[in-house]
């Protein structure tokens, strides 16, 4: 049967997915508190309908950084998002293309941001920083994404420990990929994965694993001498993100920002943006959510720098959700995955297509024909 939304293309995903594979996409850390926390506080808000408003047809694009997107949507980064389809990034790519919206790549990319730029030529590409022990691998990684043209820098700072995936230590998935029984019996399970992903890499590239990592990380014998440099910084500051802000001359934008303090901070050492981020309900199980922490956020620095959010996307009108309570787009991280996972460029496409929809439809219930006219009063309040 076609999918019709974003949780058809989770189960399509699920269905084709070695169950380790699928569950380190969908799933959060620790008690999953979080998870089902985004859900819930999507859910909770409502939206005011009005009525005989001239709502022929609603204009979803919008500017951000200068640049006009058709819709205020970003491809959010996701690691080794090239393992749910062969080349996985490439086809998020592409279909990000297609869309005429941009896709963020990932630090933990398992193709090589250069690879990702001729495999979609033309695409609009992010990058997203994670900052090593090693910081002249992390230069390296900022002088390459500017020789391709990259003009907007996602900082990750909400990931200071690996988070507890307990999920992900029971089901034995992990970078690299080990061997072992129970994963070799979930791969024979899922024999249209194993062949089309599996099988591919391990031909042309060896074990598939962090492309932007050094080549000394990507042999199993050499791995153990570089791990000290390449782990992600364990003490990462202030002045870690000032250093980057004097390196980078294109747009810096802070993610996993959830008060305002942080906002003000970030924008005073000269952030262009920030991301209001729960990580999906990967990180911090208790954090507050996205939605609930933006508008503080939006009320200190709104006007003054790009607000983003992510967290929870699945329909338009979580969209809508995110932009009355101040954001200027969002980030959308599993659902182009789970379209990725269930059909490679094709289904990534077709799940942006569902949310651009789903976002006109909105809007026209709603009674906005445009998104600056999705304030905060189009939330209900009781
Ligand atoms: C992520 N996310 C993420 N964020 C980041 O800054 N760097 C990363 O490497 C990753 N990796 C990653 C892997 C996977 C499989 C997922 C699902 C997510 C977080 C991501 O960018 C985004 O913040 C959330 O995914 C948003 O929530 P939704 O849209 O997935 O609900």
């Amino acid at each position: 049967m076609k999918p019709l939304n974003v949780a058809d293309y989770r189960l399509a995903a699920k269905r084709r997915l070695p169950r380790g594979m699928f569950e380190y996409i969908d799933r959060g850390t620790e008690d999953e508190v979080g998870l089902r926390g985004i859900r819930t506080a999507l859910d909770m808000t409502r939206l005011n309908q009005h009525v005989l408003n001239d709502v022929s047809v609603p204009d979803t694009s919008t500017v951000i950084f200068g640049e006009k997107l058709p819709l205020p949507v970003i491809i959010s980064p996701t690691a080794v998002a090239g393992l749910v389809w062969h080349d996985g990034e490439v086809q998020l790519a592409r279909a990000a293309r297609a869309a005429g919206i941009p896709f963020c790549v990932a630090t933990q990319s398992m193709t090589s941001m250069e690879d990702i730029a001729a495999g979609a030529a033309g695409a609009n590409l992010w990058f997203q920083l994670y900052v090593f022990e090693d910081r002249g691998l992390t230069r390296d990684l900022l002088r390459r994404a500017k020789a391709l043209g990259i003009r907007n820098l996602l900082f990750t700072a909400d990931t200071p420990r690996s988070p507890k995936k307990e999920w992900n230590t029971r089901n034995g998935f992990g970078i690299p990929i080990k061997p072992s029984l129970a994963g070799g019996l979930d791969l024979l399970a899922h024999p249209r994965w194993s062949l089309a992903v599996m099988l591919r890499y391990v031909m042309t590239t060896g074990v598939p694993t962090y492309a932007h990592y050094p080549p000394a990380y990507r042999t199993s014998v050499t791995r153990a001498a570089v791990w000290d440099n390449v782990k992600l910084a364990r003490r990462l500051t202030w002045d870690d993100f000032a250093e980057v802000r004097r390196e980078w001359d294109g747009n810096l934008i802070l993610k996993g920002v959830l008060s305002p303090d942080d906002a003000e901070r970030a924008l005073s050492l000269g952030a262009d943006g920030v991301v209001v981020s729960c990580h999906g309900g990967r990180n911090l199980d208790s954090a507050p959510m996205a939605l609930d922490a933006l508008p503080r956020i939006a009320d200190a620095v709104g006007g003054r720098m790009t607000i983003l959010a992510d967290s929870g996307v699945r329909r338009g009108s979580d969209i809508v959700k995110y932009i009355a309570s101040g954001a200027d787009a969002v980030l959308v991280g599993r659902a182009p995955l789970y379209g990725t996972a269930a059909g490679g460029e094709k289904g990534a496409k077709a799940v942006i297509d569902i949310l651009r929809e789903e976002l006109d439809h909105c809007m026209a219930f709603t009674g906005r024909s445009r998104l600056s006219e999705i304030t905060r009063e189009a939330i209900w309040r009781p």
